[in-house]
């Protein structure tokens, strides 16, 4: 049976935005208040990361300081090493997210290191966070297949996911960053990774690159997943990821929630309304077909 309450991760300010041409500090600060005045409770809102390797997050202590908090809202920001989680608390990002990949070449092209360098490096970030009191959630990347390396072993991420687990991170975010899963190879990537990490630590990243992200998703909540990662608009890709078109689009993701009867928090209208107030300023449409049918209300 399906969940009743899904928790939605709302990621377009960030996975959205990062693969995005650059938009002002003022108008990202905008998205973020209208994300959650439609009742968005988790915005990831951007990324200390380096500016060399992603100009779009440079301005991601401006973006934290600009916002107007919600007490109910958690703002979230992803750090790769000590340096971004330093950069996140100083910015205080409510909370903070380690990144690593099933797959060894996405991880060298994404992050510079290998799988097990990675998880080296995400040891002092956990173990700072740990005394600071913030929560670090964990993203797998390349779930079920990598730009260079093609198909990625579900136990492969079976292993990398239970590490980061076993590192701490509440929860685990299960990323098909290139958009490929279908039914059948998602099903098998969530049997591996179910046998080691229980589904109320996992959530799912679908990219909609190939059209089959909602699918998915539906999949993930027949597994019993009930912590679904969507982009405003579709918003985004990822820099390291040639091809990959934004995540599932929020506007979708709740038009299927609230289809199903199931519980999210979120405003479909003042959703779509963000979606048409971004992609506005990056010169475009939505990419979600809800925001469209909808349209620029
Ligand atoms: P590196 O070059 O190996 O790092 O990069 P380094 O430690 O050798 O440092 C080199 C320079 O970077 C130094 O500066 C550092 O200070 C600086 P320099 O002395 O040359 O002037 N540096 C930093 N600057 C700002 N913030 C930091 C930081 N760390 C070092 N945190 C590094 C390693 C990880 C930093 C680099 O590869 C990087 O920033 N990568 C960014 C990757 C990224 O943001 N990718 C997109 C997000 S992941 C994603 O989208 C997937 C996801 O959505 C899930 C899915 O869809 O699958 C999460
Ligand atoms: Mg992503």
């Amino acid at each position: 049976s399906l969940p009743k309450n899904v928790r939605l991760v709302e990621v377009g300010p960030r996975d959205g935005l990062q693969n995005e041409a650059t938009v002002s500090t003022q108008d990202k600060v905008t998205l973020i208040n209208m994300l959650s005045a439609a009742g968005h409770s988790y915005i990831e809102s951007g990324a200390f990361v380096s500016a060399k390797w992603v100009p779009q997050m440079a301005d991601s202590s401006e973006v934290f300081a600009g916002i107007t908090r919600n007490a109910n809202v958690t703002y979230a920001a992803l750090t790769p090493n000590l340096q971004g989680y330093a950069a996140a608390k100083a910015a205080n990002a409510s909370e903070v997210a380690i990144f690593g990949a099933a797959s060894e070449a996405f991880s060298q092209k994404n992050i510079n290191c290998s799988i097990s360098e990675s998880l080296a490096r995400f040891a002092p970030v956990m173990a700072t966070a740990k005394t600071d009191g913030i929560k670090v959630r964990g993203y797998v990347s390349c779930v079920v297949g990598c730009p260079y390396q093609g198909d990625v072993a579900p136990a492969e991420v079976a292993r990398v996911a239970k590490a980061l687990l076993d590192m701490g991170c509440y929860e685990i975010s299960l990323g098909d960053t290139i958009g490929v899963g279908t039914p059948d190879k998602v099903n098998a990537m969530l049997d591996a990774v179910l046998a080691v990490v229980p589904v109320d630590k996992l959530a799912v990243h679908f990219h909609d690159t190939y059209g089959q992200a909602l699918t998915n998703i539906y999949v993930a909540l027949q597994r019993g997943i009930s912590v679904i990662d969507c982009a405003v608009a579709g918003l985004g890709g990822c820099p390291y990821a040639a091809g990959a078109s934004g995540n599932v689009a929020s506007e979708d993701v709740v038009y299927l929630l609230n289809g199903l009867g199931i519980n999210h928090g979120v405003d479909l209208q003042a959703l779509a309304k963000a979606g048409w107030f971004i992609t506005d300023k990056l010169g475009k449409q939505p990419s979600s077909k809800v925001g469209l049918a909808l349209g620029a209300k």
